[in-house]
């Protein structure tokens, strides 16, 4: 088959377009082959060496697949060869065919695009996950994102208003912030002056919820606007700083500050993992979400998907199609 390799820690433009060996499944594992991969801003850090997971080179990077079952092992039980799947893992998914433990492989409905289905996954799930158990979102609340048109973005803008909040989503550009409105956003503002636009734009109350992805002075600010018993959630760290927190800030205004990591969750809480990526399937086949893939890359040019999520010119889902 044929798979991008990462063969040494380094720059995305290093990774190689191989032949290598099909996979052959462990007596839990099913083989699939890949109608539709997702591309993650992770991966480009996993490649550079950035991520807090290391493997052993030479790997496969990718965490998302849709496709076929084509091969299953002795001992599965829940699938079999044909049935339309999607999986997650952290690694392997860059490839015409892909080896996944049954548990880490879900039904994908025949209604929901396979492009689709690979941003329903990480970023759809990450945001529902944030926005339903870790901020327990309210109906009538009001809910600031920023980076709103990126992937994890612009599903927590959908997700937001599908839960009944008044949306106000934050990017950089007005064609970000257009794509946001778009999407459902009530308002979008950009970066300049964060903490007093948002304030304007909550009666002066701040925000009830924050979705954070982009970390630094953008998370300072935020931490700065937060109403009254808020939660501002700490999802990623795009403009590479983590930032310092002033816990005072949480005292005055009775906030928590809240962690989200999607991949443990999974691990951890795999019932209540599947339940939400039903809720997240149905509501994609009710219509009340709907990613927006920007782009369809050729497998062999995985890299130039990865650098352009790097260089934030993505809006959006990417999707890698063997
Ligand atoms: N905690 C979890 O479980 C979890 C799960 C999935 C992803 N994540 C993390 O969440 C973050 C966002 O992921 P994503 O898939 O939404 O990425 P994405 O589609 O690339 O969107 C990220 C957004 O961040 C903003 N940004 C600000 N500074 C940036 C920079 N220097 N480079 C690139 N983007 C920058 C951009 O919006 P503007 O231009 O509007 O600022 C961009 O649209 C990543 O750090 C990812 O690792 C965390």
């Amino acid at each position: 088959m044929k798979a991008i390799v990462c063969n040494e820690y380094g720059p995305i433009s290093g990774l190689e377009f191989a032949e290598l060996d099909d996979p052959v499944p462990g007596p839990k594992e099913v083989v699939i082959r890949t109608e539709a991969i997702g591309v993650n801003f992770p991966d480009g850090l996993l490649v550079q060496g950035l991520y807090q997971a290391k493997p052993p080179t030479p790997f496969t990077p990718g965490m998302e697949a849709v496709g076929d079952v084509v091969t299953v092992g002795s001992e599965v039980t829940r699938f079999k060869p044909g049935d339309r799947v999607g999986t997650v893992g952290q690694l392997g998914a860059y490839a015409e065919l892909v080896k996944a433990h049954q548990n880490a492989v879900m039904p994908v409905p025949t209604g929901v695009d396979a492009g689709d289905a690979t941003a329903l996954m990480c970023g759809y799930g990450t945001a529902h996950h944030a926005l339903k158990q870790r901020a327990q979102l309210q109906p009538g609340e009001t809910l600031a994102i920023t980076g709103a048109a990126g992937l994890t973005g612009l599903a927590a803008v959908e997700i937001g208003k599908a839960m009944g909040a008044k949306v106000i989503a934050i990017a950089s550009t007005e064609e970000k912030r257009r794509l946001a409105i778009a999407h459902g956003a009530d308002a979008a503002l950009g970066y300049d002056n964060l903490r007093d636009a948002l304030k304007d734009a909550t009666g002066g109350e701040g925000a009830d919820v924050a979705f954070d992805v982009v970390g630094g002075e953008v998370f300072d600010a935020l931490s700065r606007a937060m109403a009254w018993k808020g939660r501002l959630l700490i999802v990623g760290f795009t403009s590479g700083t983590i930032p310092k927190f002033p816990v005072n800030l949480a005292l005055v205004k009775g906030y928590a500050l809240v962690g989200v990591f999607w991949g443990s969750f999974t691990q951890r809480e795999p019932q209540v993992y599947a339940a939400n990526m039903a809720e997240l399937m149905n509501w994609y086949v009710e219509g009340k979400v709907k990613p927006h893939v920007e782009a369809v890359y050729p497998l062999k040019k995985a890299a130039d998907a990865l650098e352009f999520i790097h260089a934030r010119r993505a809006v959006g889902k990417l999707v890698l199609k063997p």
